[in-house]
């Protein structure tokens, strides 16, 4: 998967590929993200992004020729361009898995009070919010996207149960997890772990889940 990101600040953008998970998919060449400045996109001596609201009101917006002239650049055949934003349809796991799919993603990063409405009406495919809070940042909303879709793609997570285990994957919140020592603290791991009887763990895990998530994420069981 490729993914071109436009972000007034590159930089808040790019700590999080630089580490981990994200640094071995790019360094394995699965996905390929390349951060570009809108500012580079300009044409004036201030390299100016932003102007005031038709209107009057409160903050700034973004000027949409920067965007126009970036997304055209980098828009394909194949490309679905994203825009992040608070008014968009929050992400969810489902919805990560369907940009897993995509091979270009164009991801616009809104800052300010928002962008101007004609880039909605002529570039973008779809909105995305990652949820109900508002950031000052489109550029952390992308970061958390590109993860949840990038960690999806086929030789990112090392094993590839890992995926189809995760908290939303089946529906279901993730039950409780225990590693070594047996005992710790006085608090010991449920006997049926310790047990090797795989038909009694597995129903123990799926009960486990069940409850955690009717207890914790109810909206999920419906
Ligand atoms: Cl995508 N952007 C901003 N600025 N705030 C958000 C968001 C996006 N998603 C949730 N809050």
């Amino acid at each position: 998967m490729e993914i071109d990101v436009l972000t007034l600040f590159p930089r808040i953008f790019e700590g999080p590929l630089e580490e981990s998970i994200l640094k071995r998919a790019q360094q394995k060449g699965v996905v390929a993200v390349r951060v570009h400045n809108l500012r580079d996109f300009t044409h004036d001596k201030h390299r100016v992004v932003d102007d005031k609201p038709y209107g009057g009101g409160p903050g700034m917006l973004m000027k949409p020729e920067p965007i126009f002239e970036a997304v055209e650049k980098f828009r394909r055949a194949d490309s679905r361009v994203v825009l992040m934003t608070p008014q968009g349809a929050s992400l969810t796991q489902s919805r990560a898995q369907e940009f897993s799919r995509v091979t270009h993603l164009v991801i616009i990063c809104g800052h300010y009070e928002g962008v101007d409405e004609r880039v909605r009406e002529a570039l973008v495919d779809d909105e995305v919010s990652i949820g109900d809070y508002v950031l000052t940042n489109g550029a952390l909303a992308a970061a958390v996207m590109v993860d949840a879709v990038a960690r999806l793609l086929p030789g990112v997570l090392g094993d590839e149960q890992s995926a189809g285990d995760d908290s939303f994957a089946s529906g279901l919140l993730e039950g409780p997890q225990y590693t070594r020592p047996p005992e710790f603290c006085g608090m010991r791991v449920p006997d049926v772990l310790l047990s090797g009887d795989h038909e009694a763990i597995a129903q123990w895990r799926a009960e486990q889940a069940r409850q955690r998530t009717k207890k914790r994420r109810p909206d999920l069981l419906k």
